[in-house]
């Protein structure tokens, strides 16, 4: 459990859920955002821990071992497969971005946002972005962190180390939130976010705010799936579920209202995009006292955070291989992790030399792999998961697992097999410009 909650909570909640708010028209976003959080993000993770529970394996062996006990076709592997394919997509950015936070963490401590107006703050950022040199650094240090605990095997360390620190990154987010409630403007953040403006909701914004959705849960690719084969029989899959999704939502819409109430007060865009936080954080930590510590810890944390997530990205890939081939767990994993790198080196440097390389509709690189994992590749991910759980495994193993009251299971059945594949298969119609 410790560990789907570390998974689940990262750079999405705290780096990317407050860009993408202001990017998509603020309020609007909020709204649709936890609509799916509630209708789609909750009942499909209680899918995806039960297939993994029921499974044991990793997610191309385990989809292709539920679909012979339901009697089904083995083509159903390849959603395993699909699904590790994706964490690794993911982590390719996810590791540029967690090398940033590695950054700010050393500008926080060597007194660069002392005394810092927002100007200098984005031209800050700036000038870290256009450094491929730092860029690579960092992600380099981030892939490294991030492959020496898998090759050693995800050990229970760290993810005890999860007890003591989200609750700590909870407790110095309410610092944060009573200093920009002091002197930023929160009654513009509040009105910005939650001043309900259905005008604002198009179908991209439903797009987003789905995707993110998946994204912010771990869904879709197999991540909970292989934390879930490793839940204790006797725990509740759905109280385990709403535990991590409230606290994951929770900590999310926290971050954006003391972001957004430092860039209101600031004059600052809140559609600034991907470095949203690291141009306003500094200017919090630059002027509230004793801010340098606070600077520093908050960025360990976010750090610690983005970690455990990381590590669940590439689990499912090196666990099939190691299960699956002669290859030892760290072979696998500083190979895999030289080529995830790669990745990540060509998303770095689409921030700066490669900013004019557009791959498909405009997009450069990195948001290229943003989009195509968000908003396709994790939504159909779990679109077919709920699929195969609903209508193709046996309804009688589908309720050993979840264990759930007559009333919470159908509740849960018909959010898994009617809700959400509409909801997913409606925006995917719309994304493929069928229904206009
Ligand atoms: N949920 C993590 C975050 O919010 C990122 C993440 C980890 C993820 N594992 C995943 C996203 C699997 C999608 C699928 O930062």
């Amino acid at each position: 459990m410790l560990a789907t909650a570390g998974s689940a909570i990262g750079l999405g909640n705290i780096w990317k859920l407050p860009y993408m708010i202001g990017v998509n028209g603020g309020s609007a976003f909020v709204m649709v955002f936890v609509i799916c959080i509630f209708l789609v993000g909750i009942p499909l993770m209680m899918t995806e821990i039960l297939l993994g529970r029921r499974a044991q394996k990793n997610p191309l062996d385990g989809m292709q071992a539920l679909a012979i006990e339901a009697n089904k076709s083995s083509i159903w592997k390849y959603l395993g497969g699909m699904g590790m394919l994706t964490g690794l997509l993911i982590l390719g950015f996810y590791s540029v971005i967690g090398g940033w936070v590695l950054n700010y963490i050393f500008e926080a401590g060597n007194g660069s946002f002392t005394g810092i107006s927002a100007a200098q703050s984005t031209a800050n950022f700036d000038a870290l972005l256009s450094s491929p040199l730092k860029l690579l650094f960092w992600h380099t240090v981030f892939m490294f962190m991030t492959m020496s605990v898998v090759a050693h095997g995800v050990n229970s360390g760290l993810e005890k180390a999860n007890n003591i620190l989200i609750p700590s990154l909870f407790a110095i987010l309410l610092v944060l939130l009573g200093y920009s409630m002091s002197v930023g403007n929160m009654s513009a953040a509040y009105q910005f976010m939650f001043k309900p403006d259905f005008s604002k909701i198009t179908p991209v914004v439903v797009l987003s705010a789905l995707g993110h959705a998946f994204f912010s849960l771990s869904l879709g690719m197999g991540a909970v799936m292989v934390y879930g084969s490793y839940l204790q029989r006797h725990v509740s899959i759905a109280r385990t579920t709403i535990y991590i999704a409230l606290a994951d939502t929770l900590l999310g819409l926290l971050v954006g209202l003391a972001i957004y109430s430092l860039v209101f007060a600031n004059h600052l865009a809140p559609n600034a995009g991907p470095g949203l936080i690291f141009q306003t954080l500094p200017i919090a930590f630059g002027h509230m006292p004793g801010g340098s510590i606070i600077g520093i810890l908050f960025f360990m944390l976010i750090a610690f955070a983005a970690w455990t997530s990381s590590i669940s990205l590439v689990e499912p890939a090196i666990a099939w291989i190691v299960e699956n081939t002669k290859v030892k767990r760290h072979i696998a994993a500083w190979t895999l992790g030289f080529a995830v790198w790669l990745l990540g080196v060509t998303v770095a440097l689409s921030f700066n030399e490669w900013r004019g390389v557009k791959i498909i509709f405009g997009l450069n690189i990195f948001e290229t792999l943003d989009k195509l994992t968000s908003t396709i590749l994790l939504p159909l991910g779990g679109l077919l998961m709920a699929i195969f759980a609903g209508y193709f495994m046996q309804k009688q193993h589908v309720q050993e697992e979840l264990d759930l009251q007559d009333k919470a299971f159908k509740l849960w059945r018909f959010t898994n097999n009617v809700i959400a594949p509409i909801a997913i298969t409606a925006v995917f119609l719309y994304l493929f410009g069928i229904i206009k």
